[in-house]
């Protein structure tokens, strides 16, 4: 039987054809925002190694070389005390390279993937910020590099905003698999805020960007005086 096509069929089909239109609109859109993010990833990834194996290791020579210098002086030679505190001013430009480093792309996510990298950041912020984080990871299945980038930079700017704002003492951050979704939340017993207040800065609406370009989504939930709770969910195929 031949199907006849009405006015409303046409319009019906047009319809379907703007929608396919737009859909692969949106697919081409959130490719071109995914490859913006790994040429970005790639060049913070060489600058990291830059600063750590060049930059590093020159100072690192020179601290042993000032202190060489400083050994071969006799016994209460003026420059002793000059020769000091060039030393300890290169052992803190180092430990502010290798942060700086660090902070750029952390060998440990290319090296060891996803979860030592969020253990080690929960430690390391933690530390730094005097904060108790818990870091809970159930076993998840293997993933590609680009979502663990994501989840380690959705991670990374929760547990600095929770550094730089929240006044916690403790943190959860939590990575599971439910349903074919990664799940990261991150809830703190902190002072909250008002989420539906404009933000100054660039933080949440940045980890919201990145989400949309995986089709993911993030939930904020925090009123002052309440804790915060930050809960992101990626799916784990497609895009
Ligand atoms: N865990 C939290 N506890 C309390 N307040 C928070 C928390 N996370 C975010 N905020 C509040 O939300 C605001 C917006 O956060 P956002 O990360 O977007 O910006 P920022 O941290 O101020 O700046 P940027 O991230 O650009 O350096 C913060 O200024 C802070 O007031
Ligand atoms: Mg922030």
């Amino acid at each position: 039987m031949t199907e006849r096509r009405t006015p409303a069929s046409d319009g019906g089909d047009r319809y379907a054809h703007l929608l396919d239109r737009l859909e692969a609109n949106e697919r081409e859109f959130r490719r071109l925002g995914r490859s913006v993010l790994r040429v970005q990833e790639d060049e913070r990834r060489r600058l990291a190694r830059d600063l750590h194996d060049g930059i590093g290791q020159n100072l690192t020579a020179l601290k042993h070389r000032l202190a060489q210098v400083r050994d071969a002086l006799p016994h209460g030679d003026p420059l002793h005390g000059r020769l000091d505190d060039a030393v300890s001013l290169c052992v803190d430009t180092l430990e502010d390279t290798r942060e700086l480093s660090r902070l750029l792309r952390p060998t440990i996510l290319d090296d060891l993937g996803l979860e030592p990298a969020l253990r080690w950041l929960g430690r390391s912020i933690g530390e730094s910020a005097g904060i108790a984080i818990a870091v809970e990871i159930e076993a998840l299945p293997t993933l590609d590099g680009e979502r663990q980038t994501l989840l380690f930079r959705i991670a990374q700017e929760a547990l600095n905003n929770i550094a730089k704002h929240a006044q916690a003492h403790s943190v959860l951050l939590r990575l599971v698999e439910r349903d074919g979704r990664l799940q990261l939340q991150v809830v703190d017993d902190g002072i909250g805020f008002d989420p539906s207040v404009r933000a100054q800065g660039s933080g949440l609406s940045g980890m919201r960007e990145r989400l949309r370009l995986f089709q993911g989504t993030l939930e904020v939930h925090s009123a002052p005086g309440d804790g915060t709770r930050l809960r992101a969910v990626v799916p784990l195929h497609g895009i």
